[in-house]
């Protein structure tokens, strides 16, 4: 059972810690709940309304995944901005590997699979004031034991299938995110390049509607997938763009 006072113990960071039953989407609560120079975690058994990246909803049935948001105050010193996305990748899959004993993989940008299915997915939202960023949310959504999902994702959805406690899963979790995220993107872009099952791999883009066919060769130090087209290398970074495996 989720428990605040296990998720404020487990905790080694500052972090103001909210749990609920069943929220729309632990980001938007997140959002609401930000303040300045304090971290905000915000953590359900269910979401109505959980929300994936491009406008896409995450399936969020409550009592058998988590879902969980982080507000960060981005005016924290050695906030590091570059290569966000994979440094939450790379925190979430050793959170995994150590708490559920299972190998995960990182579809780029940071889709986590077993087994060529995805198990969690992160969803990583800027907070502006003007022109600057004021505030980061992270959230992240993962199938911990789901099997019941609905018929378009039975191929593609999977789950860490084990009964692990979520309490522990999610402190491990936010302290790792917590940390990396203030590190260099040098200090962890190997580890994501070498958990990548994207890499070597030929896949499909998808960019303004229309599909293109390449090899994924490299990511970059910014977390950009280099792609190789017809003897070209290009390199994709925009959030509007889709990977599939061919
Ligand atoms: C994706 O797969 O496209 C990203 C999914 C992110 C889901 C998590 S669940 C917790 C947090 N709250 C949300 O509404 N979304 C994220």
């Amino acid at each position: 059972m989720l428990s605040k006072d296990s998720i404020s113990l487990l905790i080694k960071n500052s972090v103001d810690v909210y749990v609920y039953d069943t929220v729309t989407s632990t980001n938007d609560v997140a959002k609401e709940l930000s303040s300045e120079n304090r971290c905000i975690l915000v953590v359900a058994d269910g979401q109505t309304n959980g929300r994936g990246r491009q406008g896409k909803s995450f399936f969020s049935p409550h009592d058998s995944g988590l879902y969980f948001s982080l507000a960060i105050d981005t005016s924290s010193p050695g906030f590091n901005f570059t290569g966000i996305t994979c440094a939450v990748a790379v925190a979430v899959s050793r959170a995994i590997r150590k708490i559920a004993e299972t190998d995960v993989k990182i579809k780029w940008v940071n889709d986590l699979y077993i087994d060529n299915k995805k198990v969690c997915g992160i969803l990583v939202q800027a907070v502006s004031k003007g022109s600057d960023i004021s505030k980061l949310i992270v959230g992240v959504g993962i199938n911990i034991s789901t099997v019941d999902f609905p018929d378009e994702l039975q191929d593609i959805a999977g789950s860490l299938g084990k009964n692990i406690d979520r309490n522990v899963l999610t402190a491990e979790a936010v302290d790792n995110i917590l940390d990396l995220i203030f590190k260099n993107p040098e200090e962890y872009i190997d580890e994501y390049k070498n958990n990548s099952n994207v890499l070597g791999k030929e896949i499909v883009y998808i960019q303004n509607g229309i599909s293109h066919t390449a090899t994924a060769v490299d990511i970059d130090k910014k977390g950009g997938l280099i792609v190789e087209k017809d003897g070209e290398k290009i390199t994709l970074t925009s959030g509007e763009i889709s990977v599939r495996f061919r």
